[in-house]
């Protein structure tokens, strides 16, 4: 099975081929999605509200980044991995963001990064790009701008959001971007800017006309539920899943039915003897 690589997203988007997308966090669920035969696995930073408990992505650092990065990556043999660049990761130079891109690719081991942003980290992306890192965009409710939007709110219901959105995926293509991720904006809009690009888009929140679908994968199988946004389909109950096998098995332990000699390990009889 051949590996999905920056070319594989543009191709699927010649090909009119839907890009599949989940996230991941770590070395054996990684490892899975990528058996189920996933394109891309996108480490983001939502994993300091779903691995870590933080109230919002902000908190999160690149060594975060870097040591779930890492186990992703060990993981996943066809899938191309995306690394999150993390709040304030890519803000203050151009030289600190190459830096830190270069972080999660040369310690993290992902094939690529990806920023949240348009016209206000055009310089930062150029930046990337020239050191030769993929860079995959972010548009509309970009979540590290909780506290300017205030709220988790859907973007470019207004005239003027939506063009301005439009116009920031066209920058981010002009300055070397590969896809975009479009989150939480009207389907209609979506289509608009997934019409005018020649990179694929990816959609969460997004509706139906973008190149390609990403989720968070602990809100899909049902295992993260602190919120759950309209956007996500639950394509499993694994919360449940989990919950059961475990009660079942703290039952078993106090009646005494787990283990059996199936799960145990013997000694030659002769040799017991000279134990007691
Ligand atoms: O951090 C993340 O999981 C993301 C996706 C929701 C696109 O950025
Ligand atoms: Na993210």
């Amino acid at each position: 099975n051949k590996s999905f690589t920056v070319s594989s997203f543009l191709k699927s988007k010649k090909n009119n081929e839907r890009i599949s997308m989940l996230t991941a966090y770590d070395y054996s669920t990684a490892k899975l999605l990528d058996e189920a035969g996933v394109d891309s696995l996108l480490v983001g930073d939502s994993l300091g509200m779903v691995m870590l408990g933080y109230e919002s992505t902000l908190q999160v650092t690149i060594e975060d980044m870097i040591h779930h990065c890492k186990a992703v990556s060990r993981g996943a043999k066809r899938a191309m991995v995306i690394g999150d660049m993390p709040f304030l990761s890519y803000h203050i130079s151009v030289e600190e963001s190459i830096k830190n891109a270069g972080r999660l690719i040369k310690e993290g081991n992902v094939h690529a990064v990806k920023l949240e942003g348009g016209r206000d980290v055009i310089d930062k992306i150029r930046g990337i790009v020239k050191a030769q890192i993929p860079v995959m965009g972010h548009l509309g409710l970009t979540p590290q701008s909780v506290n300017i939007f205030g709220g988790f709110k859907v973007q470019g219901k207004n005239e003027e959001q939506a063009k301005r959105i439009i116009e920031d995926a066209l920058f981010l293509q002009e300055a070397g971007v590969f896809a975009i991720v479009l989150e939480c904006v009207p389907e209609k809009l979506s289509k608009i800017i997934t019409e005018k690009l020649d990179i694929p888009t990816i959609g969460i929140g997004a509706g139906k006309y973008c190149d390609g679908q990403v989720l968070v994968t602990q809100d899909m199988l049902g295992m993260y539920t602190d919120f759950t946004p309209k956007f996500v389909k639950k394509y499993a109950d694994t919360g449940v899943t989990i919950k059961e096998a475990v009660k079942r098995y703290i039952e078993e332990i106090k009646l005494g039915k787990f283990p059996t000699k199936e799960h145990s390990f013997s000694i030659k009889e002769e040799i017991l003897q000279k134990l007691y």
